[in-house]
């Protein structure tokens, strides 16, 4: 390495040590940019993708409130795909691209979003746990060094918080009613709640990228620690509900202050991430089917715009 990488290096490593933000025009490693492209895109993805389990529960909703809600809710993953999408694009890569990535399977998104939504309690479970999940995540993020992406999670942090206490609220009016809306919050609990553990990733000891990440703070927390900090505020929750944690092993664990918990199936977590989930293949078919039919409205929005800058250049022209 040239003298001149290196000194370029060190000064970008001591910016971040000073807890100065990186911006899009300064200079930055390669694989800084390649780790916040490839995160980032992971993360505008499963934004999307997201909007499809809960989607499937909109023309059900149990009232005209409900309805609304949970339609406002997944408007606002929209929102969140697209302040990431353009968070990413500052990093010199197109929507294009990012969305090819997406539609070939190159670009994984959370795997969670793989799994069914097979009840209206899990409008509630998702709300709560998953969406919970990405709070304890997304908050750390709000800190990330780079600071386009940091700036999204801000926004998209206040919203996330709606989303959790709307599931909540759901989770709360099933388990506070007849028995068999218990029955169906508990059930709800029993399938999300691992797969919102396995949100985390995989532990710090198995984590690829993490010692790099942490370094050069695009993450200040392992996956550990945070899914500790997720199961701790979680319980309290669990039992106001009056309901129960599919996992033998959790107790209260005096001695560290914390709940102990038990062993994550990892075989099941990585067989998801590569594609053999219950839903992985119909989650890809409806974005591609999607993107196949929306070509007209795309076009559509690119002749209004190019008509729009036409007619502003044709307005500077005449006042000039
Ligand atoms: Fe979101
Ligand atoms: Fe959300």
């Amino acid at each position: 390495m040239s003298p001149e990488i290196l000194s370029l290096e060190e000064r970008f490593q001591s910016r971040i040590d000073a807890e100065i933000k990186i911006e899009p025009k300064d200079w930055m490693p390669e694989k800084y940019r390649k780790t916040l492209i490839r995160q980032i895109s992971q993360h505008a993805h499963s934004e999307i993708v997201g909007m499809l389990p809960e989607g499937n529960w909109i023309t059900r909703a149990p009232s005209l409130r409900r309805k609304s809600v949970l339609l406002a809710k997944v408007q606002d993953e929209a929102g969140h795909g697209l302040y990431l999408y353009s968070a990413a694009e500052t990093l010199g890569i197109s929507r294009d691209e990012l969305v090819e990535q997406l539609l070939t399977g190159k670009a994984k998104y959370s795997s969670i979003f793989n799994y069914p939504t097979t009840s209206w309690a899990d409008m509630g479970a998702i709300g709560w746990l998953v969406d919970g999940a990405a709070i304890m995540n997304q908050v750390m993020l709000t800190r990330t060094s780079y600071g386009p992406y940091a700036r999204a999670m801000v926004r998209i942090c206040k919203e996330e918080s709606f989303h959790q206490r709307q599931g909540y609220e759901i989770m709360m009016t099933l388990a506070k009613g007849t028995p068999e809306q218990k029955a169906m919050a508990q059930d709800s609990l029993n399938r999300w709640w691992w797969p919102s553990l396995m949100m985390f990733g995989p532990n710090d000891a198995a984590s690829t990228h993490s010692a790099q990440s942490m370094k050069w703070k695009i993450k200040r927390k392992s996956n550990d620690e945070l899914r500790q900090a997720f199961v701790d505020s979680a319980m309290p929750q669990v039992e106001y509900l009056g309901l129960t944690v599919p996992d033998p092993d959790l107790k209260w664990n005096e001695e560290r202050g914390h709940y102990d918990f038990g062993a994550i199936d990892w075989d099941e977590f990585w067989s998801v991430v590569k594609g053999n989930g219950p839903c992985n293949r119909q989650r890809m078919r409806t974005k591609q089917k999607a993107h196949k039919e929306g070509a007209w409205v795309r076009e559509a929005a690119m002749a209004h715009a190019e008509k729009r800058r036409q007619r502003a250049v044709e307005q500077d022209e005449k006042v000039a």
